[in-house]
């Protein structure tokens, strides 16, 4: 069997070789930028807007990655045509990016680089058995006592690989509940995001969720606002607080991987009567259709398997 190939600063190499060093400032500094983008029936989605964010990121960090976007777009479609078919047809992968400022020297200046960027990009199964009930039954959603990163710290539309604010506040809702996905607050006590992921509440009718001052501005998120535009469903992108989200009929998660996490229950109490919702089912039907997958139904089938 073949193995999958990985795009390493210029190069395809296999995926076992594809090595970094342990002086990388990704390794060192946490200093990288990303993407994920995922594909349906095989075709990617979004690729171009998750690349242009891409580059959003590089240039407010100030990383060169050593060509443009339309470059950048061609390699990754080359890896991409390059992996697919090790992939069975009814399975999706994820397309990966991560580019950090290359390998760095220890000293008083973490800006000093030995290398040009180090560009990875790599494709890997979407395995979504990890989501798959929450469609059914719904999350438990849980605020952590860590708030988000201020934006005056670290604009939060900076998609970067320094997680560990995120971990440990998925760490501490995990005490609470092992299942428990976080509804992280801001410093000033309102919602942001989840540690990879975008919140909505629909509350009469109205679909809600924080602007992107202190959360990312997911592709899913724009994609859940596209559809309600055509569905009709009115929507607002405003201030949330807990109690808004106490008080809510219905409230979700968004995220490539798994578009739609439906959240039923919102720090021990239900989410309007504990079900998932049907301005939910409606969006999560309306991205079905647009993509030409149940995306449901893809994940439980591969519980099945
Ligand atoms: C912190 C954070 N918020 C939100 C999202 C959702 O973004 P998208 O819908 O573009 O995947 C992500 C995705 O990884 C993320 O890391």
């Amino acid at each position: 069997m073949p193995s999958r190939q990985v795009h390493l600063s210029g190069n395809l190499v296999a995926e076992e070789d594809a090595k970094i060093s342990i002086f990388d400032s990704a390794v060192l500094l946490g200093d990288t930028v990303t993407e994920s983008t995922r594909t349906f029936a095989h075709k990617p989605f979004k690729l171009e807007q998750h690349i242009d964010r891409l580059y959003k990121s590089l240039k407010v960090t100030r990383i060169d990655a050593g060509c443009d976007a339309a470059e950048m777009l061609r390699i990754t479609t080359e890896l991409l045509e390059a992996n697919l078919p090790l992939y069975q047809s009814h399975e999706d992968c994820w397309l990966v990016h991560n580019i950090s400022r290359g390998v760095s020297v220890p000293g008083p200046d973490p800006t000093v680089q030995r290398s040009s960027a180090t560009v990875m990009i790599y494709t890997q199964p979407m395995d979504l058995r990890g989501w798959a009930k929450y469609y059914v039954e719904g999350c438990h959603a849980v605020t952590p006592m860590s708030r988000i990163v201020p934006s005056q710290s670290l604009d939060a539309r900076i998609k970067n690989r320094s997680r560990m604010s995120y971990t440990l506040a998925e760490m501490e809702v995990k005490l609470v509940d092992s299942e428990a996905q976080s509804v992280i607050l801001d410093i000033d006590g309102n919602v942001a995001e989840n540690k990879g992921g975008n919140i909505f509440l629909v509350s009469d009718g109205v679909l809600k969720t924080p602007a992107p001052r202190n959360c990312l501005a997911g592709l899913s998120r724009e994609t859940i606002l596209e559809l309600a535009q055509q569905l009709d469903i009115p929507s607002q992108e405003t201030t949330l607080q807990p109690y808004d989200f106490y008080t809510a009929d219905e409230a979700f998660f968004t995220s490539t991987p798994y578009c739609i996490m439906p959240a039923t229950k919102f720090n021990g109490l239900p989410v309007g009567d504990e079900n998932v919702g049907p301005v939910t089912k409606k969006l999560l039907a309306a991205w079905s259709e647009l993509v030409g997958i149940d995306i449901a139904k893809q994940a439980l089938d591969q519980m099945k398997s």
